[in-house]
């Protein structure tokens, strides 16, 4: 837990959208976390927050088993902001009534602001929100005043100035809002008093001197994947704490062409780190034979990783911290589905960590999205070529690999994922594109091929947008390199005989196949 002077926290009731609420707040130089909705107050307490805000949720506040915070939650003294199932949550604990709406309401209504002090400071009278929600006020609570209505929705917005309790009825966090960014920094500014302290520079020294607190004599290894997260993260923790980190790069054997060599140049030669590196293809290629099951494939790989680092730490000797750079949404992704969010992906850096794990987890980067850690290693003077890296999941090409990985599957789709690499870079799109690969497809079809029949493999390429990994479209990659690649693939790499291009977004697709 990170403690920031100005900040506040956001009780997630199971809105898809909550994690944009943190992102608005963070973008007005606030900082802002997201805790589970029953966290114990204690928590909240200790936090030391500002204000709170009670996110949407997919439930009706009067259903049997609706999540429901500590109701202290509401006796802080600080200012509280409910969004839509939170304002519903403050109608009923204030005496107010929560009823269904005759209709649904979903999608663009104009908001008409009836007081502008506070919340809607600065804002035209008039202005586009996003509305989704099932249930309206009946009644407002005792003490409550409409400050902003719309045709369908009478109270699409109220205060209890006194009380310092606000509740909107539509989501000033989503981009449709059109002055939502300008209503949430109200809140923090006006409402909670926050000052705009909360900037990259800022971040860095507050987790440095958290680090050092933490960590203290400590000695401390880092799983470095050569990736963003895990690099920023690496030169973030040696910048706190020096020689007692040591990095721990894994080959295991999923790694992209050429990779291994790139990173301990750089973190070794280049950086001057203490780097260990563990050449265990066999080990990983070994415990994955047989094994066609995605949520396996993650679990075998993340235990083994442990297994391999808990080996490294024994022989360094009193190591009780481990540094990972899990961002927000791979902690969200992988909550478990008791949660109020349903689990898609176990991602192997959270949900495949085994019970007795040895060490204190690091996790500077645990409440962020990845172009905050860019800006944050870029604030650290961390290469280019590592900030603007596209993601690789932990896993590896493992995930790339439908069905059971071989050694000679792995090597076929590190072929394949050099010439998209290459292609991709040759035509300036790299840094422009969120990520671009190619999958493997271990099932065979037709071609023919100098006038011979072949019966060979696919390769799919994959090539999306996105802002945060959480949503993502398909690029339109221009024809001819689409063509290029696909010759390429297709000559160059045996086993081959057919490249299809990949057009789903997320959602309903995910961005990797597995
Ligand atoms: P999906 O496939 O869930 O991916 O749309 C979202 C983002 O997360 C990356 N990803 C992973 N990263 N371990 C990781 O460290 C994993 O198990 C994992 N699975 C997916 C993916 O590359 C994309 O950037």
């Amino acid at each position: 837990m990170s403690v920031h002077e100005d900040n506040i926290l956001i009780l997630d009731f199971g809105s898809q959208v909550t994690q944009l609420i943190a992102r608005r707040v963070r973008e007005s130089s606030v900082y802002s976390e997201i805790l589970p909705f029953n966290v114990p107050i204690g928590e909240i307490r200790a936090h030391n927050p500002k204000g709170l805000i009670l996110s949407g949720g997919p439930a009706s506040v009067y259903a049997p088993g609706a999540p429901h915070p500590d109701p202290r939650v509401f006796e802080l003294g600080i200012p509280v902001l409910g969004i839509c199932y939170g304002m519903q949550l403050i109608t009923q604990h204030f005496g107010g009534k929560v009823e269904p709406a005759s209709h649904r309401e979903f999608g663009r209504a104009e908001l008409r602001i009836d007081q502008p002090a506070g919340l809607f400071d600065g804002l035209g009278a008039e202005t586009l929100v996003w509305m989704s929600h099932g249930d309206r006020i009946a009644r407002q609570p005792e003490g409550f005043t409409t400050i902003a209505h719309t045709d369908n929705a009478p109270v699409a917005a109220f205060a209890d100035l006194a009380r310092r309790v606000y509740g909107l009825q539509f989501h000033p966090e989503v981009v449709h809002t059109a002055e939502g960014r300008a209503m949430l920094e109200n809140f923090a500014y006006n409402v909670c008093g926050c000052k705009p302290t909360w900037t990259m520079a800022g971040f860095v020294e507050t987790e440095i001197a958290r680090i050092r607190e933490q960590v203290g004599g400590g000695k401390v290894i880092c799983a470095l994947s050569g990736g963003v997260d895990s690099s920023v993260a690496a030169v973030l923790v040696h910048k706190a704490i020096g020689d007692q980190l040591t990095c721990v790069f894994v080959n295991n054997g999923l790694l992209r062409t050429g990779e291994a060599e790139k990173v301990v140049a750089t973190f070794r030669d280049h950086m001057g780190m203490n780097l260990v590196f563990a050449d265990e293809a066999d080990r990983f290629l070994g415990k994955l034979k047989g094994v066609s099951d995605p949520e396996r494939k993650r679990k075998i790989i993340g235990n083994t990783f442990i297994e391999v680092f808990d080996h490294h730490a024994e022989r360094m000797t009193g190591v009780g911290f481990l540094v990972q750079g899990t961002l927000y949404p791979d902690v969200i992704e992988s909550v478990s589905a008791k949660g109020p969010s349903a689990t898609i992906k176990t991602h192997h850096n959270v949900g495949g960590l085994p019970e007795d794990l040895k060490f204190t987890l690091v996790e500077p980067f645990r409440e962020l999205f990845k172009d905050e850690v860019r800006a944050i290693g870029r604030e650290l003077g961390v290469p280019m070529e590592i900030i603007q890296r596209q993601p690789f999941p932990g896993p590896g090409l493992a995930i790339r690999i439908l069905e059971e990985v071989t050694p000679e599957r792995v090597a076929l789709l590190q072929k394949a994922d050099a010439i998209v690499l290459e292609e991709i870079k040759a035509a300036g799109l790299y840094e422009r594109i969120w990520q671009s690969f190619a999958v493997l497809l271990p099932t065979k079809t037709v071609g023919v091929m100098g006038d011979e029949r072949t019966y060979e493999n696919v390769v799919v390429l994959r090539a999306v947008h996105s802002v945060d990994g959480m949503t993502a479209d398909w690029v339109h990659l221009p024809y001819e390199l689409l063509g290029t690649i696909s010759n390429r693939i297709i000559n160059e790499v045996r086993g081959v005989n057919r490249v299809c291009y990949d057009i789903s977004s997320k959602p309903p697709a995910t961005i990797e196949w597995e």
